[in-house]
């Protein structure tokens, strides 16, 4: 069910979080990714927030673009293409995904976890992306810049490190708006299964038990939220919409009443994520990296020998949270 706050002035907010809910009012057109900041306080300092993801020239990073932005459409296409390659692609970053299988399997790696998954990310972009502390610590810096907390959000940017991690993650980026994307906030999504894998991991022999295929759906989440505002006034199915209301998608909520891998990804959806493909297989090769020395039916290696995995294939039951 949705719930509305509306203090006059201050905020007008709405929350979706039910599955069909949140697919409906993503699909509306009037709902849209850029902020106009009216409608509140609130309203215009969340706007605000978002700004800081738009270049000096005007560029955008691409999830804080309009639907219908014919840049955005171009660019989802090219990624989604250039990230279809699943093999090849996850070949390039074996490494990495040696390093994660370790860490699910031992609890330990010679490095952060996030600087692993930051730099498996980048390198399906570039394949010498370099990822270190500094640059998982500028991802951090972002992700926390898009929390709820505004005394964290005005001492990151009093501090300077607002900027600085923008400029770090922009360079390692080559400029490509997507890459920053995937190593500043998405790369989030992956950090937060891989330690759920773990948790998985350590429990009697679930290591040896649990096939890839289930371990990526029990443990893929989606962005706990994602922000849109209502340009005008209209019913989506049941939810009432005011004009100006920021509306909050509570993605990873109706994930977990829904727990179907591409939910997590809206991969029916007008904005799916053009890393559908390779993500879930990438979860799913760390979870076989992982038990490599613990077997695994012969059927379920062949299984990953295929180029895509079905992102709507149901979960088994005992999903963790
Ligand atoms: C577990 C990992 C991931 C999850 C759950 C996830 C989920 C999502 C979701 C829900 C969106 C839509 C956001 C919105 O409409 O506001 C999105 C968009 C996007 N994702 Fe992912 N993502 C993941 C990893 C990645 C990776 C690894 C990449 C790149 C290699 C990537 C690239 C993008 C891009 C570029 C968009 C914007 C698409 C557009 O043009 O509208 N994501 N993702």
């Amino acid at each position: 069910m949705a719930f509305t706050i509306t203090i006059p002035g201050i905020i007008r907010l709405v929350v979706v979080r039910t599955p069909d809910e949140v697919l409906a009012v993503n699909d509306a057109s009037m709902v849209e990714r850029s902020l106009s900041g009216r409608g509140g306080l609130v309203n215009r300092s969340v706007a605000a927030k978002l700004a800081v993801f738009r270049t000096p020239d005007g560029d955008i990073w691409p999830a804080f673009r309009d639907r219908l932005d014919p840049l955005r459409v171009a660019h989802q296409a090219a990624l989604e293409a250039a990230l279809s390659d699943v093999r090849p692609l996850l070949r390039r970053i074996a490494p990495e995904i040696a390093e994660l299988g370790g860490y699910v399997r031992d609890g330990a790696a010679d490095r952060s976890l996030g600087v692993i998954v930051q730099q498996a990310v980048g390198r399906l972009f570039f394949a010498n992306y370099t990822a270190s502390e500094k640059s998982y610590y500028a991802a951090r810096t972002l992700q926390t810049w898009l929390s709820p907390w505004p005394l964290r959000a005005f001492w990151i940017r009093r501090s300077g490190a607002l900027q600085a991690s923008l400029d770090r993650i922009m360079d390692l980026s080559r400029g490509d708006m997507a890459c920053a994307h995937a190593t500043a906030l998405a790369m989030d999504n992956i950090v937060r299964s891989i330690k759920l894998m773990r948790r998985l991991a350590r429990h009697g022999d679930n290591l040896a038990k649990i096939e890839p295929l289930d371990a990526l759906a029990q443990t893929l989440r989606a962005p706990t939220r994602v922000v849109r505002e209502a340009r005008d006034e209209r019913h989506v199915g049941p939810v009432r919409l005011r004009a100006r209301s920021l509306v909050l998608l509570a993605v990873e909520s109706a994930r977990r009443q829904r727990p179907d891998p591409g939910f997590a990804l809206f991969a029916s959806a007008w904005n799916r994520c053009p890393a559908h493909g390779v993500v879930p297989a990438l979860l799913a090769d760390v979870w076989q990296a992982a038990r490599a020395d613990t077997g695994g039916s012969p059927e379920q290696r062949r299984d990953l020998q295929t180029d895509q995995i079905p992102v709507s294939k149901n979960p088994p039951t005992a999903a963790i949270r």
